[in-house]
């Protein structure tokens, strides 16, 4: 298995491009399921789980083919011949449970994998469910699968989510599309992926209102009909390419990169001594003087992303005086803590929360972590400690960062593939 090796201790400098959202691409390509034309979406990132939703796109018979020569636009369409989401598949990415409401809702049934419980917490899919049944699917549990069915299609419903569930609103949206009436879904997430797949499926002939608000309103179609789309920039990218600025002491430009996705990271970011500012289709990012340890919660957008807060984190470890980081989204998503504590971080955790105490200097070591954003955490830390830091288990990273070490290199980071 591949690794990376860091060498610590240069500041980044120079640009580094932003490419599509992973957490955007995934459901939009689900979206494909929903139509019987073809739905072309561009600025797709070259990432594992993208190969992934490829492959299980395929297995339901629909084709996923390259729309250019560089592997950047995606043309998804064809007759689906198959409903059933194997385990295979849906243990590699839980974000597969994405394929259940355009299958029910476009050919009245689905046979999907249960994703069971993974590194970062149990995350149930009871919502998504609960929505389905609501919009009169009839729900079965067996063998390890959720059977869906609704032979005579869906109907409109009334959902009020008991909180802002991100996958969920994005299956219950894609079903209520092509459901016979109104759904309304009150307490819907609203990260900007939601208002991109709005947009993407506004393109392909849905009638949704409320869009980017936490109410969403959709006026059910008989049909959707293909489309082409862009890919929003990738915003955890962006969030995790200023930390990498401003633990390495330096200064870059993300180019594409979009302010007004980031929420809250902005604002702890400067009060931590990070300037973050839109310099037209660009984010500039620089440290400014020393690094100050500020408290950070998790929560759903607008709120501080918890896909940021183990990068967050390996900031901190190096931030004058101390930081309290909460997480409330995800209830086993510290992992990286005892791998940062290794490269010399002074990290404890109590409950939901962790207190960072800074430290001066970090020191290399061997370390691996068991999810994606855990492991670009160490990436960072690495950027910023003395000596050799060797990241194992590197496919984590390829799931949601492409060429992490070619983009860092870029920017004058001593950084290294070492294929295993
Ligand atoms: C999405 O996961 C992202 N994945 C995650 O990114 C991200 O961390 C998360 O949203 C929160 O922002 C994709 O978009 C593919 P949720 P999702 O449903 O949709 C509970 C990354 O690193 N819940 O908003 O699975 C759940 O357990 C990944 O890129 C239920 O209880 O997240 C969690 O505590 C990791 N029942 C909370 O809600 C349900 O039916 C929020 O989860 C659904 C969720």
């Amino acid at each position: 298995m591949d690794k990376i090796r860091i060498r610590g201790g240069q500041p980044l400098s120079g640009d580094i491009v932003i490419g599509g959202a992973k957490n955007a691409g995934l459901p939009l390509m689900a979206a494909g399921l929903l139509t019987a034309g073809r739905l072309v979406l561009t600025n797709v990132p070259k990432l594992a789980d993208i190969h992934t939703m490829a492959q299980l796109l395929a297995q339901h018979g629909v084709a996923v083919d390259n729309a250019t020569n560089d592997g950047r636009a995606l043309s998804i369409g064809g007759p689906i011949t198959n409903t059933e989401a194997p385990y295979d598949i849906v243990r590699k990415m839980r974000a597969s449970v994405l394929v259940l409401g355009p299958l029910v809702a476009r050919v009245g049934e689905a046979r999907v994998s249960l994703p069971g419980g993974c590194a970062i917490g149990t995350r149930p899919i009871d919502l998504h469910l609960k929505g389905l049944e609501q919009m009169g699917a009839v729900i079965r549990l067996d063998g390890g699968y959720v059977h869906a069915s609704a032979p005579k299609g869906l109907h409109g419903a009334a959902i009020v989510m008991p909180m802002p569930s991100v996958g969920a609103t994005e299956n219950l949206l894609m079903a209520a599309s092509l459901a016979n009436g109104l759904t309304t879904i009150a307490n819907a997430a609203r990260e900007p992926e939601i208002t991109d797949l709005c947009d993407c499926l506004v393109a392909m002939g849905a009638k949704i209102t409320g869009i980017g608000s936490d109410r969403l309103t959709i006026e059910g179609v008989p049909a959707l009909h293909g489309a082409t789309h862009r890919i929003i920039p990738d915003r955890i990218e962006t969030g995790t390419y200023a930390c990498a600025a401003a633990i390495s002491g330096g200064s870059v430009k993300l180019l594409g990169g979009r302010i007004d996705h980031l929420g809250a990271l902005v604002r702890v970011l400067l009060e931590a001594g990070v300037e973050v500012t839109q310099q037209g289709d660009d984010i500039s990012v620089k440290r400014l003087n020393g690094l100050h340890g500020v408290d950070a919660m998790t929560e759903p957008y607008p709120g501080f992303p918890t896909d940021m807060q183990a990068q967050y984190m390996a900031l901190m470890s190096v931030a004058e005086g101390a930081a309290m980081v909460t997480e409330t989204i995800f209830e086993n998503r510290f992992m990286h803590v005892p791998e940062l504590n290794r490269l010399g971080a002074r990290i404890n955790v109590h409950g939901a929360s962790a207190i960072v105490r800074g430290v001066k200097q970090l020191s290399g070591a061997q370390v691996m972590a068991t999810d994606l954003r855990a492991s670009v955490s160490l990436v960072l830390a690495g950027l910023a400690a003395r000596g050799d830091t060797v990241v194992n288990r590197v496919y984590h990273l390829d799931r949601g960062y492409e060429a992490v070490e070619q983009k860092l290199a870029a920017c004058g980071a001593d950084i290294e593939r070492i294929p295993g």
